[in-house]
């Protein structure tokens, strides 16, 4: 009877997967799932994908290369190329309005369709990772085998937490992960097989073996540098069962269901933001030099750690703890406005509102909102967040300048880390940039399969600029 319904299970379970591999092939996913042996095999999946991909993007750019696709203007140039399409990202894609799409699909959807630890509960990241690199929506035991692999690869030298133990422990937690992902560079096999002269077809081979070692490894780096700066040291080692998300908050010694699911849902909604934000753009930069994984990914740690990108994490617990330092938990409308327009006066941001492209309250704040609503819907801090909501977009419209006054990912995730006891704000970009791993790497072993080439924009001085501009008007 169990046996039956575990077959039962079993094929509901993929025939779900699969009637989401259709659903979502009208879109950007057109590869059509294979029922073979080998499902379970990752690399090998990849392999049997790879040659058709490099077919499409040369027909792609024998049929298509000389299409326009817009025209660029000096506000462009001067305004960090807003709009400018200037690279190929494969893993997702960015809509204003509608957020961020991973292989095709929403974040409600990758909700709905990649298989979770528990029944209805959030969508496992390595299921992600399957799906950005494979651009197929994964079953159960496709993720399970990804987790078993990247549990047998999380292994890290012993010296690297004595690495870490001689920086300074005032050092910002992003200065020590962006540190320990160099010290681990010397474990690259790219770099070992380019020096041995490997043929360029091969590149993405090592490329897959250092981002899964990578993926792999971040959160023992990550724990530790936690456990270090705000546990006395008390390190703890990885659970040999635990799914990633799930072995990720136990070493960080979170071992609530509750924070174990949250951290599933963190790691799966940071993960990857199509390719012209800072981190994601670095490491495709960096990559493009035939820079290894580690070395590119460790460029885009260090644009994660600014304060206009993933370090608006930190901001905007720091931020929301001072209002409250102020005004009290109990604040009033009136107060609020009056502390927001304080900061703007003082020169400052608002921290957790804006974007350079979207337009709309980001899906990544709204599915944390959910998970508030559901999981802490009386925390005091949570109330301040969604009184923030009402109250923010209307002052930042008033500004006059603001592009997008509506909450991003990051105005939301520092409150549900603060209720499950992970209170230290300077560590939360960390978390950040172990999520960042699964959408970079996925993309960088693109890139070197498809074996896309060294970015070298134009750039140009303001002179030839104004002397551009000139004869332009007068011709
Ligand atoms: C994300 C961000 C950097 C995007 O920048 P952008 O694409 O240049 O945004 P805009 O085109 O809307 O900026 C136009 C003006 O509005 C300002 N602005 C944008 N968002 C603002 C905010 N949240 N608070 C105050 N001013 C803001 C900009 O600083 C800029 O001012 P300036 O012309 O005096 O330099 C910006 O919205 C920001 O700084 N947000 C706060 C930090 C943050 O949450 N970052 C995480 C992003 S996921």
């Amino acid at each position: 009877m169990v046996f039956f319904r575990a077959l039962s299970a079993l094929s509901t379970l993929r025939s779900r997967s699969r009637s989401a591999q259709q659903s979502s092939l009208g879109t950007s996913v057109r590869w059509l799932q294979m029922e073979t042996s080998s499902d379970l095999d990752l690399h090998g999946q990849l392999k049997e994908m790879i040659p058709e991909q490099q077919e499409r993007l040369k027909k792609l750019k024998a049929e298509h290369g000389k299409v326009q696709l817009g025209n660029f203007t000096t506000d462009m140039v001067l305004g960090g190329m807003r709009g400018m399409i200037g690279l190929l990202w494969e893993t997702s894609l960015l809509d204003p309005d509608e957020g961020i799409r991973f292989r095709g699909l929403s974040i409600p959807e990758c909700q709905k369709v990649l298989p979770a630890a528990k029944p209805g509960g959030e969508p496992l990241p390595e299921g992600l990772l399957w799906l950005l690199l494979t651009g197929k929506v994964p079953n159960k035991s496709q993720v399970d085998a990804l987790s078993a692999e990247l549990r047998d690869r999380a292994q890290v030298p012993e010296k690297l937490y004595k690495f870490i133990d001689g920086l300074d422990v005032t050092a910002h937690p992003m200065t020590q992960l962006s540190a320990g992902v160099m010290y681990l560079q010397v474990q690259s096999e790219f770099q070992k097989a380019y020096s041995e002269g490997i043929h360029k077809s091969k590149y993405w081979e090592t490329t897959y073996e250092d981002s899964l070692n990578l993926i792999a490894r971040l959160p023992a780096l990550a724990a530790y540098i936690y456990r270090r700066l705000y546990k006395e040291g008390q390190f703890i080692p990885m659970h040999d069962s635990l799914d990633y998300g799930g072995n990720f908050a136990h070493m960080l010694g979170f071992d609530n269901p509750k924070m174990q699911e949250l951290m599933r849902l963190y790691l799966t909604i940071h993960s990857d933001h199509e390719g012209g934000n800072v981190s994601a753009h670095t490491a495709h930069l960096v990559g493009s030099a035939l820079s290894d994984p580690y070395l590119s990914f460790a460029a885009a740690l260090n644009g994660l750690a600014g304060p206009l990108h993933g370090l608006a994490n930190q901001e905007v617990l720091l931020w929301i703890k001072s209002v409250v330092d102020e005004c009290g938990e109990n604040v009033s409308t009136e107060q609020l406005k009056e502390y927001i327009w304080k900061t703007l006066k003082s020169g400052k941001v608002v921290p957790g509102y804006g974007h350079g492209v979207l337009r709309q309250t980001d899906p990544r704040y709204t599915c944390q909102r959910e998970f508030a609503l559901k999981h802490l819907p009386d925390d005091p801090l949570f109330q301040l967040v969604s009184k923030l909501y009402e109250v923010v977009p209307p002052i930042l419209t008033e500004l006059g300048k603001v592009k997008n006054p509506w909450p991003n990912v990051d105005a939301h995730s520092g409150v549900l880390l603060n209720h499950f006891g992970l209170t230290e704000a300077r560590y939360y970009t960390v978390l950040f940039g172990v999520s960042r791993s699964i959408g970079i790497c996925s993309q960088l072993i693109w890139d070197r399969a498809l074996g896309l080439p060294l970015e070298r924009p134009k750039s140009v001085t303001m002179e030839w600029l104004e002397n551009y501009c000139r004869k332009a008007a007068t011709s």
